[in-house]
C-alpha cells in the first residue's frame, strides 16, 4: 500500500493519507536547537543535548505520538475544531484531506476541511534557537468565515522523559508568565541560565492564552479534545507549579477568498521571544529564514548530484541519504522516536563511520567530529565508547559545572575513561579511513601535524593517533593473530571477551591499507615499511585461521575457548555478513576467495529486503558468543537484516567488479523501493532504518528504528565511491565506477576543492567494471585519476568503459 510520494524537484517526501502505521519523522534544525517531529507534529524538541535541555515533551512508546506541536482550528460560529495536523483532533479523513510534506529541515503540514485551507510550515531558522511555525488560514468558502487559532506545545522540566516523570522537584521549581504575546516558561525559580527559558510567541496579538497545561487541556481530556479550544477560548492561566503549556489564541473574521498569515515561534533564551516576535512581524523576514534553510541545503546537494537509469537511487543519493547520514553525524544515536535522550554523547565507532560520509557537504562537522573523537582515545590507542566530547574539550573544561539543575553535569575522571574491560574492539580503527578521506576532501594536509591530547594525558599528533590505533590493534590479538573481540566488535551483541574476531581484523587490513598510503603520500618510508609488515601478518593471520574451505566462506570469529564461529558444520549462525564483506572490502583476500565468499553471501543472507546479517539466526543460548544467542530469532542481531553492513556487500561486489549483483544488493535494501509496500515495511521510505526483521521471524519485512543508523553514511560512501566509483585522492579525482551491465551510462556532477567536474560515463560494451579511456576537457589522461583542477573552473570530463 502506498501512502505518498517522492517529490524530487522540491527534496519533499509528500504523505498523502495520514494514518500511516508509524510515525513518519523528520529532523528540524541545523545547528543547536533541533525538533525531531512525525508527519502528524507529534515530537520534541531540545537545546544542544536530547538528554538535556528538552524544550518540548515527548511520551515516547505509546501507540500515539504524542504531545506535538499542534495548531488547533475552530468555527466560531458552529464550535467545531480541528487540528491543521491529522492528529491530534483526528477528523474523519472522509470529510478532510491532509498533505503533509517532510523536506529537508523543515516539514509543512496541510488542511482542507470544510471551506477552510491551512497550511503550517515548521523550521529552524539558521542563526537563531527556535522553531518557527508561519500559519496560513484561507478561507475558500464563499461566506465570511469566523475561525480561532490555537497553538499548543507542552513544555518540558529540561531533562529526560524519565526525570520528568519522577523529578517532582521541577513541579514546584517551574512556572509560567504571559506578557504582550509571549508564553515564558521559567524552568528553576532563580537561575539565570540561557537554558532556563523556552517561551512561545505569536505575532499576533493574542485574545488569550493559557501557560497551564491542565486548564487548557480540561480534567479527564487530552490533546484530542482540549477544554479550551472546546469552549473557544483560553483561560488566561500562567503561574508557577504544576504543568506547562503553550497557548495562545487569536479569533479571525476571514472573508471568501482571504487568508490570514501569522507566525508563532517556540524557543529559548530569555528575551529571545520579544525580539522574535517583532522580527518575525515582518513576514518577508519569515520567508527570507526559510529561503536560508533551502540554501543550506542547495549547496550541501550540489557537492554531489548523479543522473542514473535508476530513480530510486538518484533520489535518494541527491538528497535523503546525505540528509540521514548528515543527520547521524550531527546526532550519533541519541534523538529521535526510538532513542529518546535517556544518554548523549557520541558513539565512538558510530561516528568515526557516520563522518567518512560528509566530508564534502559539511567539512566543518567533520573536523570537529574527528577532533572529538580524537580527544576521546586514550594513550593506548583504543576508543571511549560513549562519552560527551564537552568532556573533552578545552574550551568547555574550565567552565566550572554551576548551581543550576539546567547545567550538564561532569562526571569525574574515573568515570569519563573505561578501561580495557569495557573497549569494543573496532571503535579506534575507524577512524583511519575517515581522517584520510576528510584530508583528501579538503587539502587540508597540515591536519595530520596538529596536535591534539588524549582523553587519558598527553598529547600528539593526529598522525601519531591514527598509529596508536594501529598498534592497539596489532597488539591485542588473540593465540592465532586475530583481533580479540573485547567487549564487542562492531556487534554490540558478540561479546566474546577474549575470543577473536574476524570483522575486526579484517578492518584492521583496511585501516592499515589507508594508512599505508596516506604514509607514502607523506613520505614517512619508514612507517610504510612498519605498517605493510604489519598488514602482511594480519593478512597471514586470516587466510590461515578464517577460511571455512567446506562451506567457502569466512568464519566470524572464534570463542575464548578456540571454538569456531560460524562454519558449514554449524546448524545456526552459520553464514555471516560483516566477516565475509569486510574480508574483500578491506583488500586481504584474494579474488577466488572472495568470489566464493561473496557467492556465499548471495546464496545464504539475501532476500528481497536486503542481505541477512547472519543465517540461520542462533537459537541456543551461548554466552561465549553473546548476547546475539538470546535475542530472538530474526530480530536486530540475530538474523535480522541488519542494514549498515549491507553497503559493505555493495562496496565488497563493487571491488569484484560485479556491478549487476551489487546493485541487486542494493536495490533490495533501498527504502524507495518499499515505498508501494508500506503494509510490510512500516517505517518511512525515506530512510534507512537499524533492522529489517529477518525471514526467522513471522513480521519479515518489517522495518525498525529509522533515522539514527550508519547506514545512512555507509549506504552514500559505499554507492558515491565505489558504485558511481567517484572518489577524491590526495592527487587526483579518480573515477572507476563498477555499475549494472545494463546501464548505458550515468551523470555525475562532483564540486571538489572550489572545481566542479561534469563527469559522463558512457558504457557502450554493456560492461561492469573497467575504464578505456578519460578525458578531461577533450585532452587525454592517463589511468583512472583526474589531475586537481584550478579553483573555479568548469571541467567537462568523459569517461568510457570497457
Ligand atoms: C547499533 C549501534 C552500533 C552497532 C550496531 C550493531 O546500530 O549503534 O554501534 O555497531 O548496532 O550492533
Amino acid at each position: 500500500m502506498k501512502y505518498g510520494y517522492f517529490d524530487n524537484d522540491n527534496r519533499e517526501y509528500v504523505i498523502t493519507r495520514p494514518d500511516v502505521p508509524a510515525p513518519w519523522t523528520n529532523y528540524l534544525g541545523t545547528e543547536k536547537f533541533c525538533t525531531v517531529i512525525s508527519h502528524n507534529a507529534g515530537g520534541y524538541s531540545f537545546y544542544n543535548s536530547p538528554e538535556y535541555n528538552r524544550v518540548t515533551k515527548f511520551r515516547p512508546n505509546a501507540t500515539f505520538d504524542r504531545p506535538g506541536h499542534y495548531v488547533y482550528l475552530r468555527d466560531d460560529e458552529t464550535g467545531d475544531y480541528w487540528s491543521i495536523s491529522w492528529q491530534p483532533v483526528a477528523k474523519s479523513l472522509d470529510e478532510a484531506s491532509y498533505e503533509v510534506r517532510h523536506g529537508l529541515s523543515y516539514s509543512k503540514f496541510k488542511c482542507d476541511y470544510n471551506g477552510i485551507e491551512a497550511t503550517k510550515t515548521l523550521f529552524v531558522p539558521k542563526g537563531e534557537d527556535a522553531e518557527v511555525w508561519d500559519v496560513v488560514i484561507k478561507n475558500t468558502s464563499d461566506k465570511p468565515r469566523t475561525i480561532s487559532a490555537f497553538s499548543y506545545v507542552e513544555f518540558s522540566f529540561s531533562h529526560i522523559q524519565s526525570d520528568n516523570q519522577n523529578h517532582q522537584m521541577s513541579l514546584y521549581s517551574a512556572g509560567t508568565s504571559y506578557n504582550d504575546g509571549v508564553i515564558e516558561y521559567d524552568l528553576y525559580y532563580n537561575t539565570n541560565d540561557f537554558e532556563g527559558f523556552y517561551y512561545l510567541a505569536s505575532t499576533f496579538d493574542p485574545d488569550s492564552y493559557d501557560g497551564q497545561r491542565d486548564s487548557f487541556l480540561g480534567a479527564y481530556r487530552d490533546e484530542a479534545n482540549p477544554l479550551a479550544v472546546e469552549q473557544g477560548k483560553c483561560f488566561n492561566t500562567a503561574q508557577t507549579c504544576y504543568n506547562h503549556c503553550g497557548s495562545l489564541h487569536k479569533q479571525f473574521v476571514i472573508q471568501p477568498g482571504q487568508e490570514v498569515h501569522f507566525v508563532y515561534i517556540l524557543g529559548i533564551g530569555k528575551g529571545n521571544g520579544e525580539r522574535l516576535r517583532a522580527k518575525y512581524q515582518n513576514l518577508a523576514e519569515v520567508d527570507s529564514a526559510f529561503a536560508g534553510i533551502k540554501a543550506h541545503w542547495d549547496e550541501r546537494c550540489a557537492k554531489f548530484q548523479v543522473k542514473s537509469p535508476n530513480e530510486g537511487l538518484d533520489t535518494m543519493i541527491n538528497a535523503w541519504t546525505l540528509y540521514q547520514a548528515e543527520t547521524c553525524v550531527v546526532w550519533s544515536r541519541f534523538a529521535s522516536f526510538i532513542e529518546v535522550g535517556g544518554r548523549t554523547g557520541l558513539g565512538y565507532r558510530d561516528t568515526a563511520q557516520d563522518a567518512i560520509s560528509v566530508p564534502h557537504a559539511n567539512p566543518a562537522m567533520t573536523r570537529k567530529r574527528i577532533v572529538d573523537l580524537l580527544r576521546g582515545q586514550v594513550k593506548a590507542g583504543y576508543g571511549l565508547h560513549l562519552f560527551d566530547p564537552d568532556w573533552f574539550d578545552p574550551e568547555k573544561a574550565d567552565v566550572k559545572p554551576s548551581k543550576s539543575p539546567t547545567v550538564v553535569p561532569t562526571p569525574s575522571d574515573e568515570d569519563k575513561i573505561h578501561g580495557i574491560d569495557d573497549t569494543c574492539s573496532d571503535d579506534h580503527l575507524w577512524l583511519v579511513p575517515t581522517i584520510c578521506k576528510y584530508v583528501m576532501e579538503t587539502g587540508e594536509h597540515d591536519f595530520f601535524n596538529e596536535e591534539i591530547p588524549y582523553a587519558d594525558g598527553g598529547v600528539a599528533t593526529v598522525y601519531d593517533h591514527m598509529k596508536a590505533a594501529l598498534d592497539f590493534s596489532a597488539e591485542y590479538v588473540g593465540q592465532t593473530g586475530i583481533c580479540k573481540g573485547l567487549r564487542a566488535d562492531w556487534n554490540d551483541c558478540l561479546n566474546l571477551g577474549g575470543g577473536e574476531s574476524s570483522m575486526v581484523s579484517f578492518l584492521h587490513f583496511w585501516a592499515l591499507q589507508e594508512f599505508i598510503d596516506l604514509a607514502k603520500f607523506l613520505g614517512k618510508d619508514e612507517d610504510v615499511k612498519k605498517y605493510t609488515i604489519m598488514a602482511a601478518n594480519v593478512r597471514e593471520a586470516c587466510e590461515t585461521h578464517l577460511w571455512d574451505d567446506e562451506g567457502g566462506w569466512y568464519i566470524r570469529g572464534l570463542t575464548k575457548h578456540g571454538d569456531k564461529i560460524g562454519t558449514a558444520q554449524q546448524s545456526q549462525g552459520r553464514v555471516h555478513l560483516e566477516s565475509n564483506t569486510l574480508a574483500v572490502l578491506s583488500g586481504a583476500v584474494s579474488q577466488e576467495r572472495g568470489k566464493k565468499a561473496m557467492d556465499a553471501v548471495d546464496e545464504n543472507l539475501f532476500s528481497e529486503y536486503g542481505l541477512h546479517l547472519n543465517s540461520p539466526s542462533f537459537s541456543t543460548p551461548n554466552d561465549d558468543i553473546g548476547f546475539v544467542t538470546r535475542v530472538y530469532q530474526g530480530v536486530k542481531e540475530n538474523g535480522a537484516i541488519f542494514s549498515h553492513p549491507n553497503p559493505w556487500a555493495w562496496v565488497a561486489e563493487a571491488k569484484l567488479g560485479r556491478g549487476d549483483r551489487a546493485m541487486k544488493f542494493y536495490d533490495a535494501l533501498n527504502p524507495y523501493n518499499q515505498n508501494d509496500m508500506i503494509e510490510k515495511r512500516y517505517a518511512e521510505p525515506y530512510s534507512y532504518v537499524q533492522f529489517i526483521m529477518g525471514r526467522d521471524h513471522q513480521d519479515h519485512g518489517r522495518a525498525n528504528h529509522p533515522w539514527l543508523t550508519g547506514t545512512s553514511g555507509w549506504a552514500y560512501f559505499a554507492v558515491t565511491n565505489f558504485i558511481l566509483g567517484v572518489r577524491t585522492g590526495f592527487d587526483g579525482l579518480t573515477i572507476d565506477p563498477c555499475i549494472p551491465t545494463n546501464w548505458p551510462g550515468f551523470e555525475v556532477t562532483r564540486q571538489w576543492l572550489g572545481a566542479t567536474y561534469n563527469i559522463k560515463v558512457v558504457n557502450p560494451d554493456s560492461v561492469s567494471k573497467g575504464v578505456k579511456s578519460i578525458t578531461v576537457n577533450g585532452e587525454a589522461v592517463n589511468g583512472v585519476s583526474v589531475p586537481i583542477q584550478p579553483a573555479d573552473s568548469v571541467n567537462e570530463v568523459i569517461v568510457t568503459l570497457g
